[in-house]
């Protein structure tokens, strides 16, 4: 098998994205999940660009031990410097330093020559070499620079000393296609016996993955990628897409390093440092990743997995496929679900119950557990016991935001104050001081259904209680309201 080197760039190219900033610690507790998880490179920063960004790559340097850690820098000696110092108690580290190689770059940000620039990438390499072994290189926007030409530029930077040359397609241009016929071609055109290259997509165009991929199978062998695909504009390439296609696909003989099962724990580590929520739908740690809802898919699943799974969910860290029952469900699946409830029906009994189960899903998208359980006639006096009497909240500018909020738990009522660092957490508070359980908002997501701002909004939660995760959700036109609905409804779901 053939080792395909993981270049994770969450802290560099992810952390780029507006509101994804994270501090010190933040960025050492992400290093450490990355270091567990298996990748090989933990690129940490862009340490001239910030007295954050170099104290951050030296305390990740000191936490982190197996990976290497590597410094971006531009083709300036001054970066280079900095870097080298920002590394200097790396176990292993890696200066990646480059220059834009494309026409556009070439003449609207440089106003240079191919030679000059050729010229400079060679001295870039040249300067870092004096600071560390591992070099490597990245010719930014090859996506759009003619392979004759780049195939120059990586020519002169491994003779230079470069161990790694990065072939970014910066804008997300390519087509998978093209990238892969653009790194096969300098495959069979640079000497390569002493580097490796490295793919670097962007998502601009939805195919960071795929053109990964085609970079991988033209000669690549090592990918730049971030988790989530969490990065500028669309994002880059996404670990856990590329990852799971290579190992899905054993035919390509090629491994990677990374600890399968560790997806998606850092995977939500990362989305709730970052406050980014991931799509439902996204590949292999989207809420729905797992998540069979067409009543053919369901009754497949139920027979055999391989039947509509192509990984097994425990395989990322997921603790399995879930059935979500919905109008378009079969009677397989709703048997299914009586039965996980500890409910035996014979056939006549599943007719009947199929029958008012389909009336009701043609009124409500999601038929809950509960639900099941009143149409089967077996409701308990757990069901919805707490519910919202009132909330009131007081916020704005300059202000203490403060909740006041009434529960009626089994028909007994609560009341509770709080503050908070805003309306919604001043609210979550006061119900927390009501119902005193060890509880954890893991995801939180608040939607608009239109564009008005009379609109309703619609909240997701996931709130972790004793290792489990619970799922809850509300609408309202009042947001607070709609949080405060979001939470009560996950946490009535483990409350005994
Ligand atoms: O997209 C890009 O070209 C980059 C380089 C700086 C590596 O992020
Ligand atoms: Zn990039």
């Amino acid at each position: 098998m053939d080792k395909l080197f993981i270049f994770d760039t969450t802290l560099r190219d992810g952390e780029q994205v507006p509101g994804c900033q994270l501090n010190t610690i933040e960025k050492i507790e992400v290093a450490k999940a990355l270091e567990s998880l298996g990748v090989d490179v933990i690129e940490a920063g862009f340490p001239v660009s910030s007295p954050g960004d170099f104290n951050s790559i030296v305390e990740i340097s000191k936490a982190v031990t197996w990976p290497a850690i590597c410094a971006l820098t531009r083709a300036v000696e001054k970066d280079i410097e900095v870097a080298a110092e920002a590394l200097k108690h790396a176990k292993k580290k890696r200066i990646h330093t480059g220059i834009g190689v494309s026409e556009y770059h070439i003449k609207y940000k440089f106003n240079s020559t191919r030679e000059e620039i050729l010229e400079r990438a060679v001295a870039c390499v040249k300067y870092a070499k004096r600071f560390v072994e591992d070099v490597e290189f990245y010719a930014e926007d090859a996506g759009r620079t003619d392979n004759a030409y780049l195939a120059r530029v990586v020519q002169a930077v491994i003779d230079a000393g470069a161990t790694v040359v990065n072939i970014p397609d910066t804008t997300g241009y390519c087509l998978p296609t093209e990238y892969g016929a653009k790194i096969k071609y300098l495959t069979d055109n640079v000497n390569m016996k002493n580097a490796i290259l490295s793919t670097h997509c962007h998502q601009d165009l939805g195919m960071a993955t795929a053109n990964s991929i085609m970079g991988v199978l033209g000669g690549a062998r090592q990918v730049e990628v971030t988790v989530n695909g969490i990065g500028e504009r669309a994002g880059n390439t996404s670990l856990e897409e590329v990852v799971m296609a290579i190992k899905s696909h054993k035919e390509l003989n090629i491994e990677t390093n990374i600890n399968t099962q560790k997806i998606y724990p850092v995977s939500r580590l990362v989305s709730n440092l970052m406050n980014m929520p991931v799509q439902p739908n996204k590949a292999i740690v989207g809420r729905n990743a797992f998540a069979h809802s067409s009543g053919i898919h369901q009754d497949g699943v139920l027979k055999h997995l391989s039947t509509y799974e192509i990984i097994d969910p425990k395989d990322v860290g997921i603790d399995d496929n879930a059935i979500v029952l919905t109008a378009r469900s079969g009677r397989a699946a709703l048997k299914n679900r009586l039965n996980l409830l500890g409910i035996e029906v014979d056939d006549d009994q599943l007719a009947e119950l199929y029958q008012r189960f389909l009336d009701l899903a043609d009124r409500k998208k999601d038929i809950t557990d509960e639900d099941v359980l009143i149409l089967a006639g077996k409701e308990t006096d757990r069901m919805r016991r707490i519910k919202l009497d009132y909330l009131q909240v007081i916020s704005g500018h300059g202000v203490r935001n403060v909740a006041n909020v009434g529960l009626d738990i089994a028909g007994e009522k609560f009341e509770a104050s709080a503050s908070g660092n805003g309306p919604v957490d001043a609210a979550i508070k006061a119900v927390k001081q009501i119902i005193r359980r060890q509880m954890v908002i893991e995801e939180f997501l608040i939607q608009a259904i239109n564009r008005g701002s009379d609109d309703i909004g619609k909240v997701h939660m996931q709130v972790e209680h004793e290792g489990i995760n619970y799922y809850g959700f509300s609408a309202n036109t009042d947001i607070v309201v709609a949080s405060a609905e979001a939470f009560i409804n996950a946490v009535n779901k483990f409350v005994k």
